[in-house]
């Protein structure tokens, strides 16, 4: 079975967040499974001197969409396991900013047009084995920046591979004025309601959503939260409609770069036996170090690693912190994103000098140390389609406290609900109090150092490789193989 994936970003090529994790991580996961993926990702700037390219296998693919011609350049990533195609379109990608922010942090301003390309040629890469080699049974896109591709089989017609359109966050909808549709080469008819329509706007993802034999998000959590109207970012008919499509598939984390035995960032290696106390305790004195904190080895210290955004509820936390510190705690942040909570937290810092510590910014080493090296994690989340970080924590002997969302639902129980399998603290309303309430209940634990211990193997032994995570997706492209490749 051959599947292309579609994405704006796989790690380790790529990275802004958990999308990256997961499509840099099914590839090997699926090869378990009899199944061989490739890629298709966007060449931004610096992308192709980060793999091994063959640009002898280059294939001119001309100008698609009238804005400068694009290639498809062969790439693989031997140590990740990953090969595909880089989509090199200079017009379009060879710029400064991130994927999708220019460099004052605002949205590419043709973002359209770029991942409007993308899902283009990702469909015509689909129907393409003669220049590639590579005959695809099911294009898999992951998110908005992918979520044109079925539109694409839609409109143009003709012998197409199944699809499959998977919606790591909904909240984000890829949302355009109507009148980009002729832009992007699709029929200015498609903007109604049973097309791409959303709210008036033409929308990437309700297109994903609609028009993709089946659905899948990544936690069976979120999938049944979306169908309703508090979940579903406005989609919650459609995905109702569409139910019998859609399928929650909790996703898997990356054991071999997420490893505490192996672990290169560490100051000290681990596993959850005997080197365990002392593993964290050394990775605790050196993070405390590293981030100028007090060094003291049995302040309750809580972290927290992620995008700083309503969504993950790092406000609740700031809220919670004059308890946290009553209680001897500390807290350290390492985040980037909306402007007000960066300076929040800030000053949280300048105020609680040695208590406190906030590191602006995007550093994959430094999320292992801080994950290995605090005693708890905090994923207050709003909502949260998966969450990776949880099970980060939990591989690394850390008891997360989460908000029973999402798949923080799927990931964490309760170590006080459930004495004999508890990996973590979690609490339901979205609130200070109750935060306050499982980060209580979770200081308790850390002083009781036996029981402590109990969580943490327990959270250490849970098997969340995508050796095993993959296979749900292998079934699921067996399931629509079964049905055969469809005509339009
Ligand atoms: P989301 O995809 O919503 O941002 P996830 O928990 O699924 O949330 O994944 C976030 C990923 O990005 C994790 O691998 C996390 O460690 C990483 N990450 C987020 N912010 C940072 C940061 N500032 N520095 C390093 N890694 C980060
Ligand atoms: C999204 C979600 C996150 C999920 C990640 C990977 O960014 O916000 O919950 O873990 O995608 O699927």
């Amino acid at each position: 079975m051959r599947i292309l994936l579609v994405a704006s970003e796989a790690f380790p090529i790529v990275k802004t967040g958990g999308l990256a994790d997961v499509v840099g991580a099914l590839p090997r996961g699926l090869a378990a499974h009899g199944v061989t993926a490739r890629l298709l990702l966007p060449a931004y700037r610096g992308t192709a001197e980060r793999v091994a390219v063959d640009r002898t296998g280059s294939i001119a693919l001309g100008d698609l969409l009238g804005v400068g011609h694009a290639s498809l350049l062969p790439f693989e990533h031997a140590d990740a396991g990953l090969r595909g195609w880089l989509l090199e379109c200079p017009a379009l990608f060879d710029r400064p900013g991130g994927p999708y922010l220019d460099e004052r942090g605002h949205d590419h301003h043709d973002n359209h047009l770029r991942f409007g390309l993308l899902s283009r040629t990702a469909a015509l890469l689909a129907t393409m084995e003669g220049l590639t080699g590579f005959a695809v049974d099911v294009v898999h896109s992951h998110d908005w920046q992918a979520g044109l591709v079925s539109a694409y089989f839609e409109a143009f017609g003709g012998r197409r591979p199944s699809t499959v359109f998977t919606a790591h966050n909904l909240h984000f909808a890829g949302r355009f004025d109507a009148s980009v549709l002729p832009e992007v080469g699709l029929p200015a008819s498609m903007q109604r309601v049973v097309g791409v329509e959303l709210w008036g706007s033409m929308s990437f993802l309700k297109a994903g959503l609609f028009f993709a034999d089946r659905i899948t998000t990544v936690s069976p959590t979120y999938a049944r939260e979306i169908q309703t109207e508090a979940g579903g970012e406005g989609l919650h008919g459609l995905l109702h409609t569409r139910r019998e499509a859609l399928s929650g598939i909790l996703n898997g984390i990356d054991d071999q770069a997420w490893n505490p035995a192996r672990d290169a960032a560490l100051a000290q290696t681990y596993d959850a036996g005997d080197s365990l106390l002392a593993g964290k305790a050394a990775c605790k004195a050196d993070l405390q170090r590293q981030l100028g904190l007090d060094l003291t080895p049995a302040a309750p210290m809580v972290g927290m690693v992620g995008r700083l955004t309503g969504q993950k509820g790092v406000d609740l936390l700031l809220s919670a912190l004059p308890q946290l510190l009553s209680t001897g705690g500390q807290l350290a942040v390492l985040g980037s994103g909306e402007p007000a909570l960066q300076l929040a937290l800030h000053s949280a810092a300048a105020h609680h000098p040695g208590r406190v510590a906030f590191v602006q910014g995007y550093d994959e080493a430094l999320s292992h140390r801080l994950i290995a090296g605090v005693d708890l994690l905090a994923v207050p989340s709003r909502f949260e389609p998966c969450g990776l970080t949880q099970m980060y924590a939990q591989r690394y002997g850390t008891p997360p406290i989460v908000r029973r969302t999402g798949g923080l639902a799927d990931t964490v129980l309760d170590a006080d609900a459930h004495p004999d399998a508890g990996t973590g603290f979690s609490f339901e309303a979205p609130s200070t109090d109750s935060l306050l309430d499982a980060l209580m209940r979770a200081v308790s634990c850390y002083r009781d150092r036996p029981r402590l211990q109990a969580v943490q193997r327990r959270a250490m032994s849970l098997t969340r490789g995508w050796t095993k995570a993959a296979k749900p997706y292998a079934e699921l492209y067996r399931d629509l193989l079964g049905v055969g490749s469809r005509t339009v």
